[in-house]
């Protein structure tokens, strides 16, 4: 397993805490317990990743703007009260932090532990798809989770992850309208900006642990043309550039809220079905093609009360219990 590098993330820490003098490179490598060439490698490494670092090892390093990095460091101060402040590992690079995260929990890693990282190599989605994972640019992000409850009901918590990103995004500029696609996509006008891949390791009528993956398109200017017709980035979408560790606080606040009251209060479970259908413009009513059992047509007619998609085909109403759905 890849070692996330604690080392770059304390440097900039300690560039930031002296924002506005130059810091020289004995000291960062005293507080780090480490020596001056390998702050220099260190500090190279990170100039690589885009952080703005100015200076060289004879006159010390300055940071000349803060990084937009999803820093342990920057992101605990503000998930303190929620069950993912404790426990976050960031990676600069790695394969995927939905195989982090479900190997970490498999070693016994505590319930709220988050996986982070700036770039994926072998990002996955639903359905064995690639999930597009370029540097520095969007949120890729998987947290274990471990809830009393069988596999049969893991499924809203899923929907409810996309709940807590249209509420994340909402709460940052209300102006965005993002629009859920069971079971696990949201979308901005039609267009894919988001994927959810949970998955879990369970027995027949109990779940050990579960993984939820969300990778947000944020700042992307542009895709692959592969991708350019069906995705979108909150940056594309809206004009301008978002602060990833906002969005990401925000993102894990919200999945906090969520969970915390699916696990406590026996009526959140209605309550996640009801607004994901208030949410998503495609749950009810929409003319969809689903791709499951050689394939059928039909018309959405909610969620059952485990938050299957139901439609109506001209043979009555079938649940969608893994395909992929398309509107017409
Ligand atoms: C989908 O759209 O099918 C789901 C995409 C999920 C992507 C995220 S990015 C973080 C986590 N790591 C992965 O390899 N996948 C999920």
């Amino acid at each position: 397993m890849p070692q996330a590098d604690a080392r770059l993330g304390r440097v900039v820490r300690l560039l930031a805490d002296h924002a506005t003098v130059v810091v020289s490179g004995t000291k960062i490598a005293s507080e780090i317990g480490t020596s001056r060439s390998e702050v220099w490698r260190l500090v190279q490494q990170l100039r690589e990743l885009g952080v703005n670092i100015g200076g060289h090892p004879a006159t010390g390093y300055s940071l000349n703007s803060m990084p937009d990095l999803l820093l342990p460091d920057f992101l605990a101060p503000l998930l303190h009260g929620t069950i993912f402040g404790k426990n976050i590992q960031h990676y600069y690079k790695t394969g995927s932090t939905n195989n982090l995260a479900m190997e970490a929990a498999g070693d016994g890693a505590a319930e709220g532990s988050v996986f982070l990282a700036e770039q994926q190599t072998a990002g996955r989605g639903r359905g064995g798809h690639e999930w597009h994972s370029a540097q520095s640019v969007g949120i890729y992000c998987s947290v274990v989770l471990r809830p009393e409850l069988p596999p049969s009901e893991v499924l809203v918590l899923s929907l409810a992850a996309g709940l807590a990103v249209q509420r994340a995004i909402r709460d940052i500029d209300s102006r965005v309208h993002p629009d859920l696609k069971w079971p696990n996509d949201v979308l901005i006008e039609g267009k894919k900006f988001c994927g959810i891949l949970t998955e879990m390791n369970a027995e027949v009528t109990r779940v050990r642990h579960v993984v939820v993956g969300i990778g947000i398109n944020v700042n992307q200017a542009s895709f692959p043309p592969e991708l350019q017709g069906v995705a979108t980035s909150l940056r594309l979408a809206t004009g301008s550039e978002w602060s990833r560790v906002e969005l990401c606080a925000a993102l894990l606040k919200s999945l906090d809220r969520e969970y915390c009251e699916l696990t406590k209060n026996a009526g959140a479970r209605e309550s996640i079905l009801r607004r994901f259908c208030k949410g998503s413009s495609s749950v009810s009513g929409a003319h969809v093609a689903v791709d499951e059992n050689g394939g059928f047509e039909g018309v959405t007619e909610g969620l059952d009360s485990r938050g299957f998609l139901q439609v109506r085909t001209v043979e009555g109403v079938r649940p969608v219990l893994s395909g992929t759905v398309r509107k017409l």
